[in-house]
This record gives C-alpha cells, structure tokens and sequence, in this order.
C-alpha cells in the first residue's frame, strides 16, 4: 500500500512517517479545522469542484478563511495522487487553521496549513451490497450543534453515535436532530423510500452534510422519473420504511436491512435501492471512461 501525505508545510508529497505537524495545530487541539474525502474513478478525482465549494463552505461556517486556492489545492492533490501508485484512491484534503498558543482565541493561529492524504480507496465487498449493512437510531442529547452541515475536524458527536452503533451489534448509526427528525448517518447520508414508493431524503436545513453523493443520488432519480422528496422524516416514518439506503463518496449506494435489529421492509435491498445503486454504478463507470 502506498499511502502518501502533502503538506503545505513541506510543498510536496511525503511518505506519512515524514507528514508531521506540531502538537500546537489547532485542528488536533480544538479540531478547528475542514476537511473532506474524495475517492477516483478510473485514476480521475469524482467530483473536485463539488467537494472545493463545500471545503470553503465549511470553512466560512467555522469563520475560517482558506488561504489556498483551488488550483493550489487541486495541484498538491494531483501531485499527491502521482506519488502514490494505488490505481483507485480514497483522498482526504484538510485545512487548518494552523498552529498557534494554546488560546482559543483564533487571532493567534498565524499559519494555514493544508494537508492532502492519498490511500488506497477500500470499499466494501459486494457481499455486503448484496446483503446490506445494520443501523441503529441514535439520538443525541444535545441541542443542535452549531457544526451540524458542516465538514469540521470536530466529529466526535458522529463517533460517539457509531460507537453507540456498534456497542448495539450495528454497522452505522442513523442520527436525529434536537427536534428529534432524522438528519444523516455518521458519514453518510439518508435515504427512505415509503411503502407507497416514494424516495425521501432529510432536508438540508434539518441540520445535516450536504453530501455530494446525496446530490448525484437526486439527479439520478430525476433521470429515472423516480418521484423524490426532500422534507422532514421523523423515526416513525424511517421504521415503517420500505427501503433503506445511505449514500456517500467511499461507500456510494449502500443499502441498510436491518433498522435495531428490525428487517427493513423485506430485509434485503429493495429495487428502488438496487436500481439506483446500479444507476450510481454506472454513472462512475462513465466517468472513469472519461464519458461525462
Ligand atoms: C456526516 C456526513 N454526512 C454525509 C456524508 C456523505 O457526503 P458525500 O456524499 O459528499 O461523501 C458524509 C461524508 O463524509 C458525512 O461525513
């Protein structure tokens, strides 16, 4: 495996043992920091521009104005992905707000710092496609946090929910707003489909990411006629779901059978899941030929 990191630090892509940055960066000591995880399709980064707006986007909800530009940012993570020799990556571009005296006041933080990971992408077997994934309901106990929608370095909410996941023989957790309405899974995001067929989604201003698989998910269903919602969906309604699937760049369309221990609906992928799962399939099959 031949993971390799580039920091702004360094203006090149290093082997991770040599990526190193101080103990004072404030992403590690308050997690204030950004970022974002991108995969390729055939050696092509999916979606770059999408993911850059929501990377500044989150930075101007945490009042952090990146110093990189894009074709900065686009330029270390080409650089990044040449150095490594994996043929399908998983990338992760973070930027901090730098180092800086243990304050919390950001006036401190001089420097920026812009980190680009390159990895092998894993993906789960198509076993797990077939037969999909357990999630439980979590929900929290706080009032919504003012990071809810945003990709901070700040996720120990979505880590606490998986661990509460796992802890109940789960593979992910489904999560809840302070209201109580259903928002997204730990780092993917929701989607129903009634008993009636209808395809549901959690709207944004419930407080959730707005993930760009989400959004292909949506204009593939468009291109299908596939009648979609985007509203609120409160736990009951996620119980007595048809079909279950969450969506995201590593994972895609995966699937959810199990809802606390519950089959959902029949307890295997549902054909609205599977089509939209092979529509998604083959919209990366296209890029990767370098088709759209
Ligand atoms: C909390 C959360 N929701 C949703 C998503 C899915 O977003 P995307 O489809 O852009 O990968 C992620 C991805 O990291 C996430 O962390």
């Amino acid at each position: 495996m031949s993971t390799k990191v580039w920091l702004s630090s360094l203006g090149r892509p290093v082997d991770p043992q040599d990526a190193t940055i101080s103990v004072f960066d404030r992403g590690f000591l308050y997690g204030d920091s950004v970022y974002e995880t991108l995969r390729t399709v055939g050696g092509r980064i999916l979606e770059f521009d999408r993911h850059h707006d929501r990377l500044l986007k989150s930075a101007a909800g945490i009042g952090f104005e990146v110093p990189f530009a894009k074709a900065q940012i686009l330029d270390a993570t080409l650089q990044t992905l040449a150095a490594s020799t994996e043929a399908e990556a998983r990338i992760r571009i973070i930027a901090t707000r730098g180092a800086g005296p243990l304050s919390l006041d950001v006036r401190g933080a001089a420097t920026p710092q812009l980190i680009v990971m390159v990895q092998r992408l894993e993906v789960p077997a198509q076993s797990v496609y077939e037969k999909g994934i357990a999630a439980c309901l979590v929900v929290p106990a706080h009032n919504r946090s003012p990071l809810s929608g945003l990709k901070t370095g700040n996720y120990v909410a979505n880590v606490l929910a998986l661990r509460q996941a796992i802890e109940a023989r789960g593979d992910d957790a489904i999560m809840c707003n302070a209201e109580g309405a259903i928002t997204e899974a730990t780092t993917s995001n929701v989607f129903v489909v009634t008993p009636h067929g209808t395809l549901v989604t959690p709207a944004l201003d419930g407080g959730l990411l707005s993930g760009i698989t989400r959004a292909m998910v949506l204009e593939l269903a468009n291109d299908l006629g596939i009648n979609c919602e985007e509203r609120v969906i409160w736990p009951e309604e996620l119980r007595q779901a048809a079909e279950i699937f969450l969506s995201s760049s590593v994972r895609g369309v995966m699937p959810v059978t199990l809802l606390d221990g519950e089959a959902v609906g029949a307890g295997v992928p549902g054909p609205l899941t599977r089509r939209l799962r092979a529509a998604y399939v083959e919209k990366l099959a296209r890029i990767s030929r370098g088709e759209s």
